[in-house]
């Protein structure tokens, strides 16, 4: 028995990284998964292969800007696996460092609208589903950085802390259909939007975290399908910080 038998997934940045590693994971653990992505058609073409190794699935080449695209998706996801998409991972993203001093309005724009936009516009489009269900859980990616105020790129951070409340505002509301809302916060990761960090900022996450390294997206990927499962059933409208302890 798989933890999520008999479920119907999105995981929306699916291509690599993070994404990739909780697609892989739900698919091990019984959930049909169709994830998107925007542009890495590569990157992509590994996931599924991995992803089809273990289970059953689907990429689409959709960005979480793309409404209609959107809205396609989930009519093609709920064809083919024969049910509605019931668990929503709202994890696309991006990272860029730049002092606010420096930054452009599109900086702040792209930010905001990958991370919180698409997570509207995604949870948007499988939300009807969810509540002909009456069952359904959104799993929002958030970050550190949106829970405690650490150097890190204030776009980012502001962008994920609007997470952060978008996960306790709309577990309130949806509450009533038998939908679950909660937000999954890492700290730095071995790779993924980390990458461009400055060593130094690396450094300081290292000598702050007790666990003394960076978080692996498998490790974030097991908790996540706990989470979503159905062995987690009272838990909603919560940030789960996974850092090692800083
Ligand atoms: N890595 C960390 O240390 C860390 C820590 C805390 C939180 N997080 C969060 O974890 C999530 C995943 O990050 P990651 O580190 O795994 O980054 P990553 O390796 O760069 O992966 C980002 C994913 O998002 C996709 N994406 C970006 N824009 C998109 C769009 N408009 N539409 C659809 N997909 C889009 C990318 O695909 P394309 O390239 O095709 O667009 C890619 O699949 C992000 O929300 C990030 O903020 C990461």
């Amino acid at each position: 028995m798989g933890l999520l038998d008999g479920h119907v997934a999105l995981v929306t940045g699916g291509s690599r990284g993070l994404g990739r590693a909780i697609a892989v994971t739900f698919a091990r653990e019984g959930a049909y998964v169709a994830f998107n992505y925007s542009r890495s058609h590569a990157d992509a073409e590994v996931t599924l292969e991995q992803l089809r190794a273990v289970g059953k699935g689907r990429a689409f080449a959709t960005s979480v800007l793309d409404k209609v695209g959107l809205r396609e998706l989930c009519k093609e996801v709920e064809a083919e696996a024969g049910a509605p998409i019931d668990i929503l991972v709202n994890n696309a993203g991006i990272g860029q460092v730049v002092p606010v001093a420096l930054m452009e309005e599109e900086d702040w724009d792209r930010m905001m609208d990958t991370h919180v936009k698409g997570a509207f516009l995604a949870t948007q489009a499988v939300l009807r589903g969810m509540v002909r269900q009456k069952r359904g859980h959104v799993l929002n990616i958030g970050s550190l950085a949106g829970v405690k105020m650490l150097q890190a790129p204030v776009h980012y951070a502001t962008a994920k802390a609007a997470l952060k409340g978008f996960t306790e505002s709309l577990s309130k509301e949806v509450a009533r259909y038998g939908i679950r809302v909660n937000c999954l916060a890492p700290g730095l990761l071995e790779e993924g939007v980390s990458d461009n960090l400055p060593g130094h900022r690396r450094e300081e996450f290292l000598r702050h975290c007790a666990l003394g390294r960076l978080g692996k997206p498998q490790e974030v990927a097991e908790l996540a399908a706990f989470l979503v499962s159905d062995r987690n059933t009272y838990m909603s409208g919560a940030t789960v910080v996974v850092d090692g302890a800083v």
